[in-house]
């Protein structure tokens, strides 16, 4: 279903970032209601957001000329998730006071939904006792704060006090919108591709993109879990709320997820680890000499086997396959000799599945069962992934 969002803006410089934010979230299909403070009409004009949200904006609590019988109560009834963003230092101070003397205010405290609070203000203001106390309140009250960022600040000062990206904020919404399910559970993810050094400037490595991961790692993170991210290089930006620990080698990655394997609820291997390492990687540059070159590789530790092996009771552990050829009977051999619970077997030579790829088309195989998923977007996959590998704990998802 729809999700609806309310965007109270408050009277600072910032405002105009709210733009950005209310038409991308337009653009991502949520139902979009802003409320403006007097203030913040000095900033933007209110035409503005009605137009990027298509729908009327709210200023006055005692304004007529609305449709809504009662629009504050209406509003925040309807609300899945309530946003201020800019919030100024004052709006925080009336909202954590149950002050109630304008639509923003009045329709807040009505409000019951998540509550995110984006701080933007003066760093002086933000450093005040009487701000820290008031944001570390709202926290008291469960709303989440998208603390305000550092940098040059519209009076001409350096320091803390931008309003977060606008990426963030949509972040902790998308965040805040998720069944959680798996509170309390910890999940290890793995991601990306490893780097085997020949020579200072050279090494061996793969085509992953990470993206599979990181998805897998964001869906567990919005659906509650404590999620702990290890990745190789990839281009992709660690998301917020999720502890990434970047390594390189097959051996850093070893290291990284033995260390912390042991306290989790599931793995999940999606990390396209090398097999095999360089014995003796060159400490300079190799030379271009002979018309062949001979490099002599040692396999690494399979760490997936590993995990296998060493299963704490109740622990889910989740590989996954990469094939080009019989990938039912491949995979299936991996999962039991892995002593994995399932596995992720995908064809790299099927359209829109593998590396690169915003889509996959995967088959989930189990020791005695075999689901194929149809094709889909890594983002959604994610969550199917997680559905399986906690089987019937997760119910609801809103993917
Ligand atoms: N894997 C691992 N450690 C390795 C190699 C692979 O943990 N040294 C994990 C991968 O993260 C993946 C699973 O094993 O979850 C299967 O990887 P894949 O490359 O498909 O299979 P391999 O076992 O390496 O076998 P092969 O390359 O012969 O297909």
């Amino acid at each position: 279903m729809r999700k609806c969002v309310v965007i109270g803006v408050t009277g600072g410089i910032a405002a105009f970032k709210a733009c950005q934010l209310v038409s991308n979230l337009k653009k991502k299909n949520y139902e979009i209601h802003v409320i403006m403070t007097k203030n913040a009409t000095e900033f933007v004009a209110p035409l503005t957001f009605e137009s990027l949200s298509g729908n009327r904006v709210s200023v006055d609590t005692f304004d007529r000329s609305f449709e809504y019988n009662v629009q504050h109560i209406s509003l925040a009834k309807k609300a899945d998730a309530f946003v201020i963003a800019p919030a100024t230092a004052n709006v925080i101070a009336k909202i954590v006071h149950g002050i109630a003397d304008d639509m923003l205010s009045t329709t807040f405290l009505a409000a019951s939904c998540k509550k995110i609070i984006c701080p933007a203000m003066n760093t002086g203001m933000l450093n005040n006792p009487v701000t820290v106390e008031n944001i570390e309140k709202c926290k008291q009250l469960a709303y989440m704060i998208v603390d305000a960022e550092s940098g040059m600040l519209a009076c001409g000062d350096e320091g803390k006090g931008k309003l977060a990206d606008v990426s963030i904020i949509e972040d902790a919404i998308e965040y805040s919108l998720y069944p959680k399910p798996l509170q309390g559970k910890k999940v290890l993810v793995t991601a990306g591709p490893t780097q085997e050094a020949i020579d200072p400037v050279r090494y061996i490595t793969n085509h992953s993109s990470g993206k599979m991961g990181y998805a897998i790692a964001k869906a567990a993170r919005n659906l509650g879990a404590d999620v702990l991210l290890i990745t190789g290089e990839t281009n992709l930006t660690p998301c917020p709320m999720i502890q990434t620990i970047e390594i390189k080698t097959a051996k850093e990655m070893f290291d990284g997820v033995t260390k912390y394997s042991k306290d989790q609820d599931c793995i999940i291997k999606a990390a396209a680890v090398a097999d095999y390492t360089v014995i003796d990687p060159a400490t300079n540059k190799i030379k271009k000499k002979d018309n062949t070159l001979t490099i002599e590789l040692t396999k690494t530790d399979d760490i997936l086997a590993y995990l296998g092996q060493n299963k704490k009771a109740g622990q889910i552990l989740c590989g996954f396959a990469m094939e080009t050829e019989n990938l039912i009977e491949n995979a299936k051999e991996k999962c039991i000799k892995k002593n994995c619970d399932l596995l992720v077997a995908n064809n790299l030579s099927v359209d829109g599945a593998g590396f690169k790829t915003n889509t996959n088309v995967v088959t989930i195989i189990r020791p005695n069962e075999i689901k194929e998923l149809e094709l889909m977007s890594k983002e959604k996959l994610a969550y199917q992934i997680l559905k399986e590998c906690f089987r019937g704990e997760i119910d609801v998802i809103n993917d």
